[in-house]
């Protein structure tokens, strides 16, 4: 093969988003730069993952089946991805990287792979991505939402000590996508090991804000979407042990999942190669990649966000009527999502304000996490919260003070 050109590296500081201060149309005729809150539901595109699309488009081909040039340098690129993906988690060299579209993809993958008879041990706080997919085909124990990191470790360990023999798998978030909580990782892989199972996280929530270490972690699989990495090109993946992939049946039946076809059909055995059927989202994962690559000065991302998580947190509780939802109080540490309840008032006509009158961005319902919401919402509500649902405010780079100060200034006037 021909050497594959080098292209341009990936800048890691002073990281802009696209579309920062887009003009958005308010009510009265006029506009106003928007106010994007809503990153946990997708976060908008890093520059530094557009200026690699842009170098990336030119030499878009086919991977791994082409002979001409602009294929060996796609595939290079896709393969690399892999290991700059495999750094980024801290994944070891004997772990698959495997592509997705996304992390509720990434989750049904596993859980399709998984051995015969598998328990699978779930929390009932987790969203939907990672909630639903263990359904098919496993033994399922859903635990209650646990009301501390503490309960969650023992609880799971009590789960798996009397999990029936056979595999078992302990599936939990990082962070949680309703009220931003970290969770006890390493303490849940620790009592995941006491008991022969392995540990599965869902990262969706967690690789925009945190630095993640699988090994340092010692979890088996993490799973996580670009379009919440500010990569909003439609890849996710899953990384982790290759053992069960490499064992079970291709998750989609098709051309470059196999070995040979002719009266019978032979997978490829490579766990990456045998789930990827069909021709990839090469471009999803060139952006993927970038956005890994640029994410790495956690320091001052980490601060900031600590800052603006302060200053929206803090003023919430100042608003009458304002009530936050968390399930393990104000001092867990926390990423830079916040849910909360307007007492007497209906999310969606708040957040529709919110949108019409000030030209902010906000989610509101049971965000994919029904369970953990209505308990939320209902614990505590004396029944005041009209439909069960919240809002949701979250953010990331490129969110400014004056964002934040503009949807506290808003909910004051719309919660009397
Ligand atoms: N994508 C869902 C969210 O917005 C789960 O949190």
């Amino acid at each position: 093969m021909s050497a594959v050109i080098d292209f341009p590296p990936v800048t890691r500081s002073a990281l802009r988003i696209v579309g920062g201060s887009v003009p958005v149309p308010v009510s009265g005729g006029r506009t106003v730069p928007y106010a994007n809150l809503d990153y946990a539901a997708s976060a908008p595109c890093l520059e530094p993952v557009r200026d690699a699309l842009d170098a990336a488009l030119p030499y878009y081909s086919s991977v791994h089946r082409g002979a001409g040039y602009a294929s060996q340098v796609t595939t290079d690129r896709y393969e690399r991805a892999r290991e700059t993906v495999r750094a980024f988690v801290g994944a070891w060299q004997r772990d698959a990287v495997v592509f997705t579209r996304n992390t509720t993809d990434a989750m049904n993958l596993l859980s399709h792979v998984l051995p015969r008879g598998t328990t699978v041990v779930v929390f009932e706080s987790e969203h939907h991505a990672n909630l639903l997919p263990w359904q098919r085909g496993n033994r399922v124990v859903r635990l209650p939402a646990p009301h501390s990191p503490a309960a969650a470790v023992a609880a799971a360990g009590e789960a798996l000590r009397s999990a029936p023999s056979g595999p078992r798998l302990l599936v939990v978030t990082a962070a949680s996508n309703v009220t931003g909580e970290l969770w006890p990782v390493a303490e849940l892989a620790r009592v995941a090991r006491q008991h022969g199972a392995r540990i599965a996280v869902d990262a969706a929530q967690f690789v925009a804000h945190r630095p993640l270490d699988m090994a340092a972690l010692d979890v088996d699989y993490v799973a996580f979407s670009g379009h919440k990495l500010y990569a909003p090109f439609g890849a996710g993946c899953l990384v982790g042990r290759a053992d069960w992939l490499r064992a079970a049946e291709p998750y989609l039946l098709g051309g470059g999942a196999t070995a040979a076809v002719g009266e019978r059909v032979t997978w490829s055995a490579d766990p990456e190669q045998r789930h990827e059927a069909g021709t990839p989202n090469v471009l999803g994962v060139v952006a993927l990649a970038a956005a890994c690559e640029a994410l790495s000065d956690w320091d001052s991302l980490v601060a900031e966000e600590e800052r603006l998580l302060d200053r929206l947190r803090t003023g919430l509780a100042a608003i009458p009527g304002v009530r936050e939802l968390s399930l393990w109080g104000d001092q867990n540490p926390r990423v830079g999502i916040v849910s909360f309840v307007v007492e007497g008032r209906d999310s969606r006509a708040l957040a529709t304000a919110l949108s019409d009158q000030y030209g902010i961005g906000v989610r509101d319902g049971k965000f994919c996490a029904h369970p953990f919401v209505r308990r939320l919402v209902g614990e505590g509500s004396g029944g005041c919260e009209s439909d069960g649902t919240a809002l949701r405010a979250s953010f990331g780079i490129g969110t400014t003070g004056e964002h934040i100060d503009r949807l506290l200034a808003a909910l004051r006037r719309l919660a009397v």
